[in-house]
């Protein structure tokens, strides 16, 4: 493994005394009883009584008809977008994914889960600029974006570090140029953008439960991901 520490380039920066944890599993209240309970009562599945009723709440706080609970925010991103390229063009051909030979908008800056279903859908990531209020997708850059490939139909946009970006600007230049949206919203629950729940913009929107993001249930009890939807996706992922 590479030496950082005597590199010359790091001179004077100290090691941590103690290391920092980005984000250690806790429990608290009755988290140990929801899971002794799902073990005892034979439910450590895809379906269940405690995966509805998150399901249930989370389409209850966010606003939005349904909700669908998975394994991830990583498997959500790559439902919604697969979902998506089947509702742009159609049924994909055998091994080939829905995307395949379609360019596809996708923030610049964020966690590879956002990107990584466009690249198993077979389609082609453009990525668009970062800008400096939000440091998430920047609505210019996009505009340009669709100047340069104006047969684009899908935008994968994230939200980072909790903080919202110009994501009705953004529903606003999607519409204009007939684009489908997956709104990654994994790092975002509970933030809003002019006063809308992040993850209601996109026509498909994508949170996480996961340790590192804004609230955890971790992986034991329920399934982590829930994918949520203010248009398209969410009757179609219900049915
Ligand atoms: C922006 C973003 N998208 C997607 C994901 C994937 O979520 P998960 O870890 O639940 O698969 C993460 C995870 O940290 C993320 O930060």
């Amino acid at each position: 493994m590479y030496d950082f520490l005597n590199d010359p380039r790091f001179a004077g920066i100290e090691k941590f005394k103690s290391k920092v944890w980005l984000s250690s599993p806790t429990m608290h209240g009755d988290d140990q009883r929801w899971v002794d309970e799902a073990i005892q009562t034979n439910w450590v599945s895809t379906v269940g009584a405690n995966i509805n009723e998150v399901e249930k709440q989370m389409a209850e706080y966010l606003g939005c008809k349904y909700a669908v609970g998975l394994s991830c925010g990583t498997a959500s991103l790559h439902l919604t977008t697969k979902l998506a390229g089947e509702k742009l063009y159609g049924q994909a051909k055998p091994n080939a994914g829905t995307l395949a030979g379609h360019r596809v908008f996708c923030s610049d800056v964020t966690f590879d889960a956002s990107i990584n279903p466009v690249a198993y859908e077979d389609g082609e990531a453009v990525f668009i600029d970062t800008e400096r209020e939000t440091w998430n997708m920047s609505p210019e850059a996009l505009e340009k974006a669709f100047q340069l490939y104006p047969e684009v139909k899908l935008i994968v946009v994230a939200h980072l570090y909790g903080t919202p970006g110009k994501i009705s600007e953004i529903r606003e230049i999607a519409e204009r140029h007939g684009a489908l949206i997956v709104e990654d919203a994994a790092e975002s629950l509970g933030a809003t953008y002019k006063g809308v729940q992040t993850g209601l913009f996109g026509d498909y929107g994508c949170i996480s439960f996961n340790g590192n993001n804004v609230v955890s249930n971790s992986r034991f009890l329920i399934h982590r991901g829930v994918t949520t939807d203010l248009r398209h996706g969410c009757n179609e992922i219900a049915a």
